[in-house]
């Protein structure tokens, strides 16, 4: 059977990914049913940048799977110190562990290691490029709070240039009929030409690009938040101009809609004021809730296993 990985958010069918939002939900009501799946099995967590969910959502996900979990959280703690490739750093991890999720700075790093890796490769962020496995969060919490996967308008603020998380679910959600796109940012910070060329344009998908939260707020059904990645920026000026363009408190809130979801990946920095925590709107940290269950869901389906 050949390796399967997770590299960018279109490695999945939309069948697949619906497959996965299936057996989250089933995680969820049956915890018991999944618990020894992954018995004798390992999980590698290599992580050449920063990160507090991905990666321990990812261990206990492999934890409550029955399984168990090695790795570093820094690249400095790896032999990349003394100059090691990251594919050749991948090749050996892949000699001791059955599945490896991988966190790297440069874009494209996940894809080169799994050239050469004996087991699946799950793509934990690369660069400013995907993040996937967050994507799959992201939907999964959309399903349990709206119930549908289509069918509404979704507005994404603040850095969609750098947001890897924007990437990855402005591709997934493109597969899903009747959502209208409204890009909120800065000039400085607007989605990639790419994406909107390649991805929007090319299925003739409509999207708007406003710099005004408050003028797009009131036609919004979800609202995906974003931190302003300072770790992408070349020019720390920029980064303090740019950082507290959009900070969500409640007083825009009154506009918008009572059954708004507001989203996003974390870590926030000022861009939602704590004071939007206790909204009944605010689902983002049910979104690091279900961040553990989604990634239980993928380590079966790269595994090739499943519950009776
Ligand atoms: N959402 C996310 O990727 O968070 P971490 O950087 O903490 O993993």
């Amino acid at each position: 059977m050949s390796i399967r990985h997770l590299i960018d958010i279109t490695d999945l069918t939309p069948e697949e990914i619906d497959g996965l939002i299936a057996t989250a939900e089933d995680i969820i009501a049956q915890p018991e049913r999944y618990q020894e799946l992954c018995r004798h099995r390992q999980l590698a967590t290599l992580f050449f940048e920063p990160s507090t969910r991905t990666r321990l959502s990812f261990e206990s996900a492999m934890l409550a799977l029955g399984g168990t979990v090695l790795g570093f959280s820094e690249a400095a703690s790896s032999s990349t110190a003394k100059g090691e490739t990251v594919v050749d750093t991948v090749h050996t991890v892949s000699c001791y562990a059955d599945i490896i999720a991988m966190r790297h700075p440069k874009e494209g790093a996940p894809f080169a290691a799994a050239q050469r890796s004996e087991v699946p490769i799950i793509n934990a962020g690369d660069g400013g490029h995907n993040h996937p496995t967050q994507t799959l969060t992201d939907l999964l919490t959309i399903h349990r709070e709206k119930g549908r996967l289509n069918d509404f308008t979704i507005g994404f603020c603040g850095d969609l240039k750098f947001g890897r998380t924007v990437h990855s679910l402005v591709n997934a959600l493109s597969r899903q009929t009747g959502i209208r796109f409204v890009f909120i940012s800065p000039d400085e910070l607007k989605l990639p030409d790419y994406l909107k060329e390649n991805v929007l344009k090319k299925q003739g998908l409509a999207y708007e690009e406003t710099a005004s939260l408050e003028a797009a707020m009131p036609g919004l059904d979800i609202l995906y938040m974003t931190r302003v990645q300072k770790e992408r920026f070349f020019n720390e000026a920029d980064y303090i101009r740019l950082k507290d363009t959009y900070v969500l408190d409640p007083e825009k809130l009154v506009p918008a809609k009572q059954d708004l979801c507001i989203l996003h990946p974390l870590p926030r920095v000022n861009e939602i004021s704590v004071a939007v925590d206790n909204d009944p709107r605010a689902a983002y940290w049910k979104q690091v809730q279900n961040g553990k269950f989604i990634r239980m869901a993928l380590i079966l389906l790269l595994l090739g296993l499943r519950a009776e």
